[in-house]
């Protein structure tokens, strides 16, 4: 099955597990991995397995990267029904009430717009040693994603 990873970032730390999870699936499945700020929400297809990987900035917000895509799915409200979605989250506890908002705001405004969230919800903590890139790859593989057997 095609999944689309979309990542959203500050400082980078997001891409870089949104490409450890690509590394993961690609063996099984068909994987791209977009940049939220240059995706187009009318490119959400049902179809397609999507994937959000998404740090927290400021007072428990969205990064930066995020805003062009949250803003689009705010203003444009896209009926994502049937459109199934996980989502890895990324914070850190010493923010405190505010940990891991980021990936937990994007994937409320999905859910809203019709969307389904599956999996576990991973939240990884920076003030952790456990590294970003080895929590993603545990974490794609006990993803349930269907895979297609081509004709
Ligand atoms: C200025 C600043 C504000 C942050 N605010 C929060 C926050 O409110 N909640 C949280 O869980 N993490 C917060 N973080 C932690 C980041 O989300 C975390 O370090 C993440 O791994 C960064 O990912 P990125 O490089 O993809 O942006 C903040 C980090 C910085 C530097």
């Amino acid at each position: 099955m095609r999944v689309v990873i979309l990542f959203g970032t500050e400082m980078g730390t997001a891409e870089s597990a949104a490409d450890s999870i690509a590394e993961e699936l690609r063996e099984a499945h068909d994987v791209s991995v977009h940049d939220m700020t240059d995706f187009d929400i009318a490119d959400l297809d049902p179809r397609h397995f999507h994937v959000v990987v998404c740090s927290t900035y400021g007072d428990g917000d969205i990064p930066t990267g995020a805003e062009p895509f949250y803003d689009a799915l705010d203003r444009h409200r896209p009926a994502l029904h049937g459109l199934r979605f996980a989502v890895f989250g990324l914070g850190d506890t010493v923010y405190g009430d505010t940990f891991n908002r980021g990936g937990e705001i994007i994937a409320e405004r999905l859910v809203e717009c019709g969307a389904t969230q599956v999996g576990e919800h991973a939240r990884h903590d920076a003030s952790t040693e456990i590294r970003v890139a080895d929590m993603a790859r545990e974490w794609a593989a006990t993803l349930d994603i269907p895979t297609l057997v081509s004709a």
